[in-house]
This record gives structure tokens, C-alpha cells and sequence, in this order.
């Protein structure tokens, strides 16, 4: 880990490379504000993902494919306002990295300059890989993923497990090979079978960072308001909900919602 005379240590690439050939493993989670970026910081996460899924889990659209660059920044902007030890990933929204190298370069680019990440994370393998080149070669460390990608979500015809038989399971191996010789520092396997994930993970000198992709990654990512019950609609086999938030949120705005109406709150210790 990185330190200076006036800050603590924060994590960097380098550690991410490091602690998979320690077997340390990696926890990555999702953030989209500076609340919960202080929350899942203290809280000990290796690395914070400002993913596009928030154009789903808060937003509220159904896919990731009309996230902006200009909202992702704006989400990444409050998230490093809250995190100060962990990696700072910023995930490049369709069409901000895919059209040309150069697209690729201006926009990533952007995301470092005005967010103050460490890293970026864009979809896709060996199409990737030139691009992924490019961007490690002037010092922009990228993040790649593989298996499930959702901004393919309608090329792929759905949220489905990926890499299923043979020729998908070489061409998975082979992206992620791919991402490793163009450069990037670790991977996400999303939604890949676990024996798959795991032969993948052996492979490479860089860590991959499972969802859906069973025990045998170098380390786990989840999506915040899945992990806490917040999201209590989205049940998917590979998620394990560490509280149950939707249903407290719901008990106590029910209990404030009754007692402004029964007149118990404010009571005189809460008035001036
Ligand atoms: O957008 C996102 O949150 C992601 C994670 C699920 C890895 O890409």
C-alpha cells in the first residue's frame, strides 16, 4: 500500500497484484455516494467500484446501457469524497470506451482527471484488448471483465451464466488472457461456472474478482444495496444478503409516518 507523511496507506494496484500471488483475497463492493463510500471504507473493503449498475439500483432503469459518462463522474466525484483507504474504480458506461481507441483514451481519461479514481473498468475481451493496450501504455489502470457483461445484455439475450461448454469456455479463457497480456491489473468473472472461474483464476497472473462465479476467484464483488437487503426484489441464486435494510427502511419511516400523525413526535425532548 501506497502512504504519504498526512494520509493512511491506500490500496493500489499493485496491492491487488500482490495479495494474489499471497492468496489474500480481494473485497470489492459497489458505491455510488459519498455516504456509502465512507460506510463500506471503514468497514474494511479492499477496493470500491462505482459500477454502472447504479443506473439500475438507483436510477431505476432496467440495464446499465443508458448510464452517461457524465453520470458516472458525478457519482465517482461523491464516492471519493468518502474513501480514503480502498482501490477507487470508476466502470465506463456503453459507448464511452468501445467506438475508437481514441473515444477510449479522452474518455478514461476524463474519468481520472476530474474523479481522482485509480482505475477504470470497461467490458469485453479480446475486441478489448487494443484499447485495454492503449490505455495501460499511458498510465491509466484498467480493470477488465469477462463472462456476463451486462451492457451486452441483449446481444447475450439476457442475465445469463456465460462460458457454458467448451467453445464458450475456451473463448472466456481466451478473453481473459487477452486482458492480461494488454495490461490490465485484475479481472470480473460475472456470472461464470465455478470450475470454469477457477481454471481461469489458475491461469492468469493477475486476480480475478468473482460475481456468480463461485469460491475459486482471487476475491468477490458484490452490489451494495443487493448485499444489504436494500435491492429485496433482485434474489439471483449467486447473492447472499448480509442484512435485510428494505424491510427496516420500511419499519421505520412506517413508525415516524405514525407518530407525526398521532402527534408522539416531536415530543418536548426533540423541541426547542
Ligand atoms: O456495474 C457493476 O456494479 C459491476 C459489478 C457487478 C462488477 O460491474
Amino acid at each position: 500500500m501506497s502512504s504519504s507523511p498526512s494520509a493512511e496507506p491506500s490500496v493500489t494496484t499493485k496491492d491487488f497484484l500482490a495479495w494474489k500471488r499471497e492468496g489474500r483475497k480481494i473485497v470489492t463492493i459497489t458505491a455510488y455516494d459519498a455516504l456509502f463510500g465512507r460506510l463500506v471504507d471503514e468497514a474494511g473493503v479492499d477496493g470500491v467500484l462505482v459500477g454502472d449498475s447504479l443506473n439500475q439500483v438507483i436510477a431505476g432503469h432496467a440495464s446499465t446501457l443508458s448510464a452517461t459518462l457524465d453520470q458516472m463522474i458525478y457519482h465517482a466525484r461523491m464516492v471519493r469524497r468518502g474513501v480514503r483507504r480502498a482501490l477507487l474504480v470508476v466502470d465506463m458506461p456503453f459507448l464511452s470506451y468501445q467506438v475508437s481507441t481514441e473515444d477510449a483514451l479522452r474518455n478514461c481519461g476524463r474519468v481520472m482527471k476530474e474523479t481522482g479514481a485509480q482505475a477504470v473498468k470497461l467490458e469485453g475481451g479480446v475486441v478489448m484488448a487494443p484499447t485495454v493496450r492503449a490505455l495501460t501504455e499511458i498510465g491509466i489502470p484498467v480493470m477488465g471483465h469477462v463472462g456476463l457483461t451486462p451492457q451486452s445484455v441483449h446481444a447475450l439475450g439476457g442475465y445469463r451464466v456465460q462460458g457454458k461448454g467448451d467453445e464458450a469456455a475456451a473463448r472466456l479463457q481466451a478473453d481473459a488472457k487477452a486482458l492480461e497480456e494488454a495490461g490490465c491489473f485484475a479481472i470480473v468473472l460475472e456470472l461464470v461456472p465455478a470450475p470454469l472461474a477457477e481454471r481461469v483464476t489458475r491461469a492468469l497472473g493477475i486476480p480475478t474478482i468473482g460475481i456468480g462465479a463461485g469460491p475459486g476467484c482471487d476475491g468477490q464483488v458484490l452490489v451494495l444495496p443487493d448485499l444489504l437487503g436494500l435491492n429485496d426484489t433482485f434474489t439471483p441464486k449467486f447473492l447472499k444478503k448480509y442484512a435485510e435494510l428494505a424491510a427496516e427502511v420500511r419499519r421505520a419511516v412506517g413508525a415516524f409516518a405514525s407518530e407525526v400523525r398521532s402527534g408522539s413526535y416531536p415530543g418536548p425532548q426533540h423541541s426547542f
